[in-house]
């Protein structure tokens, strides 16, 4: 019960690596807040959570990029839970095109989602977080946002913001008793990362050559993301936590 007592909003957490962590956290002993847009999924995580544990868990709709959905779902989580201990800036999108196929709009709907969205949501949560005597916010960066890849400039320009963003609030928000790290996961198997027709072995085969040889499960994402919402992490802000079973460690192995 590493998380007993605290209480979690997790961002697109109605599938993929958000609902592994907030099933991971609820097992942990947190009370925790499935935002998303996807109503139905969230709905259905909510009652197989309240199924493991009743009172665990809530449901909000929330839009990333919109201010007024996140003021909604800070107060709709302190009003049921009485406080605010984490926030998990997840909820994520990609698209990936050639530079000159980026359009502006595509440009901006990535960085939107990416970067402003876990903007909005540090903005608005630090306060409430901080009335409850201070906790943990933990962004998702990825390893786009150490290296750069063909056909993800707005990918990896977002996610290379939410490093600077995460390392600018911890400046700000560790005084206030809130620590504030990023996540940077590699390939994780989710509907993200889906590719029409292929197997288990292929989307591993795609990353034989790198040191661990394989995509990871969401659920090695979410272990690490429980160990930053912890007092375990409680010397650790401003950092960048890389899961990325050895992608950036250095060249790949030749064939
Ligand atoms: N899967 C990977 O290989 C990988 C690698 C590195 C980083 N990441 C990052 O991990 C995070 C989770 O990714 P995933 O693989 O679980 O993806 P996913 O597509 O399975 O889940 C993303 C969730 O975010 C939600 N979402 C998207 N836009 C939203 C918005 N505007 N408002 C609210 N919710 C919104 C979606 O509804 C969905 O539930 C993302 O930030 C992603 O960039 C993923």
């Amino acid at each position: 019960m590493r998380l007993a007592g605290k209480v979690a909003l997790v961002t697109g957490a109605a599938r993929g690596i958000g609902a592994e962590t907030v099933r991971r956290m609820v097992a942990e002993g947190a009370r925790v807040a499935i935002a998303d847009r996807r109503v139905e999924e969230g709905h259905a995580l909510v009652a197989e959570l309240e199924a493991a544990r009743p009172g665990a868990a809530l449901f909000v709709e929330l839009d990333v990029t919109s201010e007024a959905d996140w003021q909604a779902a800070v107060a709709a989580v302190v009003a049921r839970f009485g406080a605010l201990h984490v926030l998990v800036n997840n909820a994520g999108i990609i698209r990936v095109a050639p530079l000159e196929k980026t359009d502006l709009e595509l440009f901006r709907k990535v960085v939107d989602t990416n970067l402003v969205g876990a903007f909005l949501g540090v903005r608005t949560a630090a306060p409430a977080i901080e009335a409850a005597g201070g906790g943990s916010i933990v962004n998702f960066s990825s390893v786009q946002g150490l290296e750069g890849r063909e056909g993800f400039t707005a990918y990896a320009s977002s996610k290379f913001a939410v490093r600077g963003l995460t390392k600018s609030a911890a400046l700000e928000l560790g005084p206030k008793g809130i620590r504030v790290n990023a996540v940077v996961p590699g390939p994780t198997k989710t509907k993200m990362t889906e590719r029409k027709g292929w197997s288990d072995a292929d989307y591993d085969a795609a990353y034989g050559r790198y040191p661990l040889g394989r995509m990871a499960g969401a659920r090695e994402i979410a272990d690490v993301v429980v160990f930053l919402a912890s007092d375990e992490s409680s010397f650790c802000t401003g950092a960048d936590f890389v899961v990325d079973g050895g992608v950036t460690a250095g060249k790949p192995r030749a064939e």
